[in-house]
């Protein structure tokens, strides 16, 4: 289905209702129970991930915002000619910059989410008149191929994943999503935004604020489950939690059943035990040395990388290698 939105093109490859219970079947029959970390982003979801962004304790966003504008010029010079593809576009916070400095032939922001996608890219637009643009609701971990547009005919693709959202996947499935990417740009370069490891305080202060934004985030999982799936969870029986794992260098962020309590998911009845954690999601950290490694493990060639002045986080450029 192809919609237009004002001069925003959109089309919509979410996948079927279908398809989602089948994948949340999945996902309650694993042990511990996680569901694929898109599930957390309906309309609403988006919209408190733009709060989280704005909390005191989540600095990501503000610090990668400072790094993209500050070596804007550099990365623009690095990255070369051709049409910027962006992974998980969200609100498109940050490739204005590179907009600017790089000049593309057209950007493309694909996203889970369709509302908020067509809300972002279009007030980019109206930010860049000059660059074409175009939106793409999938999920990009499944997407066989980007379709057919005539902004993408004969242009070098420039890959774009900014936001540590390469952290929502366990390491074996980065590394499979690295070589998916690979195949969907074609032979052009990535450009990866990685979060660093760092303080256990710091890091679950991020991902459990004090506004307790974070933890509504993690419940409208739920609330978008009965919404969309016919499921009749009470958000307010579960307990959020973001756990620093040193071992795995992740986050782990989990909502924790405070009773024995059946809940039924399109017709089928799940029993959650008393502390039985519900994983949202995870949120790795790499270091420069891991992430190098990580890339190269997926079949990128390591090109460079910029850093923050307190190195939290990184931006590293990846080239496809033979
Ligand atoms: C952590 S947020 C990052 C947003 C933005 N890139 C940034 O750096 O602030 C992850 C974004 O990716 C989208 N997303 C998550 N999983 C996805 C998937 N499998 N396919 C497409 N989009 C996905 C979400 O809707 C959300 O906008």
């Amino acid at each position: 289905m192809t919609t237009t939105s004002k001069q925003i093109e959109l089309i919509d490859l979410h996948p079927q209702a279908a398809d989602m219970k089948q994948l949340v079947r999945i996902g309650l029959s694993r042990c511990p129970r996680q569901l694929p970390a898109w599930f957390l982003y309906d309309a609403e979801g988006s919209r408190l991930f733009d709060r989280i962004c704005q909390q005191p304790e989540y600095s990501l966003t503000r610090t990668e915002i400072a790094l993209i504008q500050s070596s804007a010029p550099e990365v623009a010079n690095a990255i070369g000619e051709g049409v910027i593809i962006e992974f998980g576009a969200g609100s498109a916070q940050k490739v204005g910059p590179l907009l600017e400095a790089a000049r593309p032939s057209a950007y493309i922001a694909l996203d889970i989410s369709a509302g908020h996608l067509r809300q972002a890219t279009t007030a980019l637009q109206q930010r860049h008149p000059q660059v074409p643009m175009l939106g793409i609701c999938c999920d990009h971990s499944t997407l066989t191929a980007l379709p057919e547009h005539p902004l993408l005919q004969g242009q070098r693709r420039i890959g774009f994943f900014p936001g540590s959202s390469l952290g929502n996947f366990e390491q074996q499935d980065a590394i499979s999503l690295l070589r998916h990417f690979r195949t969907l740009l074609n032979g052009g370069p990535l450009l990866l935004g990685l979060d660093q490891p760092k303080d256990r305080s710091r890091l679950e202060a991020a991902y459990d604020d004090a506004a307790g934004t974070s933890a509504a985030f993690a419940r409208n999982l739920l609330k978008r489950l009965n919404a969309d799936l016919g499921a009749n969870f009470d958000p307010r029986g579960f307990e959020y939690q973001a756990v620093w794992q040193a071992e795995q260098q992740r986050v782990q962020m989990a909502l924790i059943s405070s009773r024995e309590q059946t809940v039924t998911i399109a017709g089928e009845a799940w029993t959650f035990s008393q502390g039985e954690r519900l994983i949202t999601e995870y949120s790795l950290k790499y270091s420069p040395e891991h992430a190098i490694a990580l890339a190269k493990q997926a079949g990128w060639g390591w090109v460079r990388r910029w850093h923050d002045p307190k190195e939290d986080l990184s931006l590293h450029l990846l080239e496809a290698t033979d």
